[in-house]
């Protein structure tokens, strides 16, 4: 059975079978999700958001999930390398740090919020 995921921000969306991981789906997508471990849950770079509604049609994360994200599951984070697509979903992707920090920066900048850039 296939089923199709929708990545945001960018809306890119790809059409996979079930039981793929989001991760792979992503990759398959063309949408970059970062990683370091190569989906063996080493890195915890590959956080997802999933809204409560969608959180049925991913699998149910497992114990080594639950303790590696801890309470950020209740708020709807997964890990993309462990999270199976089991219906069609919808995820984000949370803005990179480092980029929100420098976005927020330029945001102020344009609004005459900062004199100063850095
Ligand atoms: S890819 Fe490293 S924890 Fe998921």
């Amino acid at each position: 059975m296939k089923h199709e995921i929708t990545f945001n921000p960018s809306g890119k969306k790809v059409v996979v079978s079930r039981g793929t991981s989001v991760l792979a789906a992503a990759r398959r997508a063309g949408v970059h999700i970062p990683t370091r471990c190569g989906g063996k849950m080493g890195c915890l770079m590959c956080k997802i958001e999933v809204d409560q509604t969608a959180e049925k049609r991913l699998s149910p994360p497992e114990e080594p999930e639950q303790r590696k994200l801890g309470s950020l599951v209740r708020q709807g984070i997964r890990l993309a390398c462990q999270a199976k697509i089991e219906g069609t979903v919808t995820v984000s992707i949370p803005e990179d740090k480092l980029k929100a920090a420098i976005r927020k920066k330029l945001e102020a900048a344009r609004e005459g919020e900062s004199d100063e850039l850095w």
